[in-house]
């Protein structure tokens, strides 16, 4: 494994005990959404940008199974709380059909990059965004783009996410997505408190249109269907939680995720010190109890909640994700994708705008924008990040991706879990113990690389965090060079 070995940040130690309080402290933004601080705890590691072209296919070679995600940044109106690269919504009439010829030319690119025919599939997301807000027709291409690109093999379940709304509207899509041979479908319900969704700015999730999703997706023949709630919103209450678990429940969706609401670098950031750890606790406490009580599954500290016995609910591109440590390619605006020893951002992640993209694709040029080559120890922070969507860490996985023993990678803070109850073994998987639940943001600090361990710590002792002045001299004159760039395009 070719990784980086430049940020002398990497060898340093910290007391687990101060790095679990400061993950407390920062519970915000110590969660599974890694790497925290693209400006600050990054750096060392990032390509510039005149190096990434040529640099972003080297990390692919020799993989030869991956999972594959694609963006479509389309909504009918953005939800306040909402993280993920959605587009102005005014533009979508204008973007919509041009946006699919990119994605296909995306994928031609990357097929020439890395020789992706060659390369097997391990589980296919469609994301967003709203996939199917879009004609179905143009989610039939990105169907076949991925079947001409990559090995698709039939036994891999892809996943396409919805609104209640379009599902309730729409039930021509739901029956055409299965015809393509998509199998899994996930809506968002997020709460039905109509204050609350209000205030939240949500206008996708009503009581009827919950119902009448769920009739027309059973009536299109989908028995793999997640429904995603959402909790921890400044002045929810638990009495909104406890409506929306019996609604969601009620539904009967095979699986049921939980999402804890993560506020950095959403339109409602400045509300996050609106609830505390505790009121986020007992909000959570309340809904796995809700959902065990119903007959829904998961292991301790997982999001996703099953009533399917044997399956993990989530799609294969996520379980692989975080069980494996898979590597994955995001294609589209904003994606995200990670090899093992490369982390990428596709333009777009940041400012939510197309026009980067566009320019980059046309040109022939892969529609990078951010590129950072990994140190072993942040391709490890990244890895057991992501295995916490799961609430643990799958220990043959980290052996095979590492080529060594978390006991012998990480002795500290396991051998601090360990003694402190925090996390337990599990058969194969180092599991969150209820304790650990508990502590969840501190013991994912626990395991993060030491730089971002040292970020943490500084932001409790409200010491400057933000980048040195040569750095962001780079920065800004790499980012001028995108403004021009915009200009231009
Ligand atoms: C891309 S959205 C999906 C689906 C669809 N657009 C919808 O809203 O119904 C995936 C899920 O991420 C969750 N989500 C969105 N923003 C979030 C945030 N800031 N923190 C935590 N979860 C979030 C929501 O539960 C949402 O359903
Ligand atoms: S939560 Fe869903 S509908 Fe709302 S803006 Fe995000 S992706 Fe769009």
């Amino acid at each position: 494994m070719h990784w980086n070995l430049t940020s002398p940040a990497d060898s340093r130690r910290h007391d687990p005990a101060d790095v679990l309080a400061a993950g407390m402290e920062q519970h915000a933004i110590a969660n599974t959404a890694y790497p925290i601080g693209h400006l600050t705890t990054m750096r060392p590691y990032r390509v510039t940008r005149r190096e990434a072209q040529s640099f972003a296919p080297q990390p692919w070679e020799g993989i030869d199974r991956l999972g594959l995600y694609v963006h479509i940044p389309f909504c009918e109106t953005r939800c306040g709380f909402c993280e993920y690269a959605v587009i102005d919504p005014k533009q979508n009439a204008a973007e919509k059909d041009d946006y699919f010829d990119l994605l296909e030319r995306e994928f031609a690119l990357w097929d020439r990059a890395i020789d992706s025919r060659g390369k097997t599939l391990t589980g296919f997301d469609i994301g967003g965004g709203t996939p199917s807000l879009p004609a179905a027709r143009q989610i039939g291409r990105v169907m076949e783009a991925a079947a001409r690109h990559f090995h698709l093999p039939s036994d891999v379940t892809v996943s396409i996410e919805t609104t209640p709304k379009i599902a309730a509207s729409d039930p021509g899509k739901l029956a055409a997505y299965q015809r393509m041979g998509i199998r899994r479908i996930s809506m968002g319900v997020q709460t039905v408190s109509p204050c609350l969704l209000e205030a939240i700015g949500r206008t996708a999730t009503t009581l009827e249109w919950n119902r009448q999703a769920v009739e027309n997706i059973r009536a299109a023949d989908y028995a793999n269907f997640n429904v995603d709630v959402m909790y921890g919103f400044a002045r929810q209450n638990v009495d909104s939680v406890e409506a929306t678990l019996r609604h969601v429940i009620d539904l009967a969706p095979e699986h049921i995720t939980l999402y804890q609401m993560r506020y950095k670098g959403t339109r409602i950031a400045h509300q996050a010190g609106g609830i505390t750890w505790a009121q986020i606790g007992e909000q959570a406490q309340l809904a796995k109890q809700m959902l065990a009580e119903a007959g829904y599954w998961a292991a301790p500290g997982k999001n996703t909640f099953s009533r399917i016995p044997g399956d993990l609910g989530t799609s294969d591109y996520l379980t692989n994700r975080v069980v494996n440590g898979a590597p994955y390619l995001g294609i589209g605006l904003g994606s995200q994708s990670l090899s093992h020893t490369s982390l990428s951002y596709n333009t777009g992640a940041a400012d939510k705008d197309m026009r980067l993209y566009r320019r980059y694709v046309e040109s022939g040029k892969l529609p990078i924008q951010d590129i950072y080559h990994l140190s072993r120890e942040a391709a490890m922070g990244k890895f057991i990040a992501v295995a916490f969507y799961f609430g643990g860490i799958h220990l043959p996985s980290f052996q095979e991706k590492f080529g060594c023993a978390l006991e012998a990678a990480l002795p500290d803070a396991l051998a601090f879990v360990l003694e402190k109850g925090l996390m337990e073994y599990r058969g194969e998987t180092l599991q969150l113990t209820a304790v650990g639940v508990e502590a969840k943001p501190g013991v994912h600090a626990l395991f993060y690389a030491p730089a971002v361990q040292e970020h943490l710590l500084k932001l409790c002792r409200g010491e400057r965090v933000r980048p040195r002045s040569g750095w962001r001299k780079q920065w800004q004159a790499e980012w001028q060079e995108i403004q021009m760039d915009k200009v231009k395009g």
